[in-house]
């Protein structure tokens, strides 16, 4: 965890976020251990932004990794950053129901969630009945 929360921290610090200035950090470790990260990167187009938890997905996709094992949310507080509602379907598409989530602040942990937990009865890569 302590990797993951340093390497957003980095990643916060890099976000694009001159409109919301609510700059978050995002990172998540692949099956095999490595590290990715990733930050927002809002656009004058308000809508054509996207989450750092996106960035950092397509990090690892990037790298030719399609499994996240855990994952790292970081976001200036005082409230814990919790992923929207769009990012937890995306983080669904590489992890399964028991993936955990440290929500962080500037002072470290605030807690761990699921995915399971914040996105209950999900649809799953599975869903489709494909495979
Ligand atoms: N944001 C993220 O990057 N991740 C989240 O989990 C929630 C929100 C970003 C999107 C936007 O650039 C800014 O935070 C304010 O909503």
């Amino acid at each position: 965890m302590d990797d993951l929360l340093r390497l957003a921290r980095t990643m916060m610090v890099r976000a694009h976020a001159p409109y919301s200035r609510f700059h978050v950090g995002a990172a998540v470790r692949d099956e095999d251990g490595g590290v990715h990260g990733g930050c927002n990167v809002e656009n004058v187009a308000y809508p054509q932004g996207w989450c750092a938890e996106a960035s950092a997905i397509a990090a690892l996709v990037g790298a030719g990794k399609k499994r996240i094992i855990e994952c790292v949310v970081v976001g200036p507080g005082p409230e814990p950053i919790t992923p929207c509602g769009g990012c937890r379907q995306k983080l669904r598409e590489f992890a399964s129901d028991d993936l955990r989530i440290h929500l962080c602040g500037p002072d470290g942990l605030h807690r761990t969630v699921t995915l399971g937990q914040l996105l209950p009865l999900s649809f799953g890569p599975h869903g489709l009945g494909r495979s």
